[in-house]
């Protein structure tokens, strides 16, 4: 096993005097190129884990190791960095940018990262991948809704990251493109070695191989061992 985050005894709350969330404490271990669900009722605090996971928001507590570096202790620029080259996020609403192209919205992970190389024809690829190539020079407002979401996973995929994080990427979607979609993005990252978190509510979005982690009442379980800790 190689694993590529740790959180270690993380929790978070919200509004201590009104507890909107309480996330119990809570350790686990995310391995390379394997994929976790993220499940439970809205509210539950999906979102919120994931965020803490991805290096989004720092947990009330505990902390999250990314390739042994203790994330919310580098600095704001290292984190940005890590997020910016080694993390892709994928989000329900695509948050796209409608009046550019499908191919500069895709670049503009480049755009941001002007330290790291990428190969000349790196978006015809990704695209490619993507089965959007024909796509390329539409603006994304004239895109349909698989589509857009098809660019949004060639821009996260973009820097090639480590780690895919996606909140409900087909929430916006009906079930058959839902499928098309999650079968497409869990493909990808097989075929690439690369983690994927992703966060749904559709049962049995994925058939592919996967670790489930489920938020009931605050308390994080996992459907196998993930050195899921609860309680402590
Ligand atoms: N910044 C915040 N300040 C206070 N409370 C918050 C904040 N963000 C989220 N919460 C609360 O934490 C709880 C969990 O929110 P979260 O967005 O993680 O849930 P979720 O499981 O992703 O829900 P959904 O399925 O509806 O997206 C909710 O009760 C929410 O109101
Ligand atoms: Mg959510």
């Amino acid at each position: 096993m190689t694993a590529i985050l740790t959180a270690n005894r993380i929790n978070k709350k919200y509004n201590p005097i009104s507890a909107t969330l309480e996330l119990a404490t809570c350790s686990l271990t995310l391995e390379r190129g394997k994929t976790y669900i993220i499940k439970g009722k809205s509210g539950s605090g999906k979102t919120t884990l994931l965020n803490i996971l991805g290096g989004m928001d720092k947990p009330s507590s505990g902390t999250v190791f990314y390739e042994g570096k203790s994330f919310y202790e580098l600095s704001d620029q290292e984190q940005s960095r890590i997020r910016n080259e080694e993390f892709g996020f994928v989000f329900q609403s695509y948050n796209l940018i409608p009046e550019l192209t499908a191919y500069e919205n895709i670049k503009l992970p480049v755009f941001f990262n002007p330290r790291k190389k990428v190969k000349s024809n790196a978006i015809f690829d990704v695209a490619a991948e993507m089965g959007i190539g024909a796509l390329l020079q539409r603006k994304t407002y004239q895109l349909s809704g698989g589509e857009q979401q098809r660019v949004a996973i060639a821009r996260a995929l973009m820097m090639s990251p480590a780690i895919i994080f996606a909140d409900e990427p087909t929430g916006s979607l009906d079930t058959a493109t839902s499928r098309m979609i999650a079968d497409l993005l869990v493909r990808t990252v097989r075929r690439r070695g690369t983690t994927l978190v992703i966060v749904t509510h559709e049962e049995h979005l994925i058939d592919a191989d996967h670790i489930e982690i489920t938020i009931d009442s605050g308390k994080v379980s996992a459907s196998e061992d993930t050195h899921v800790l609860f309680g402590i």
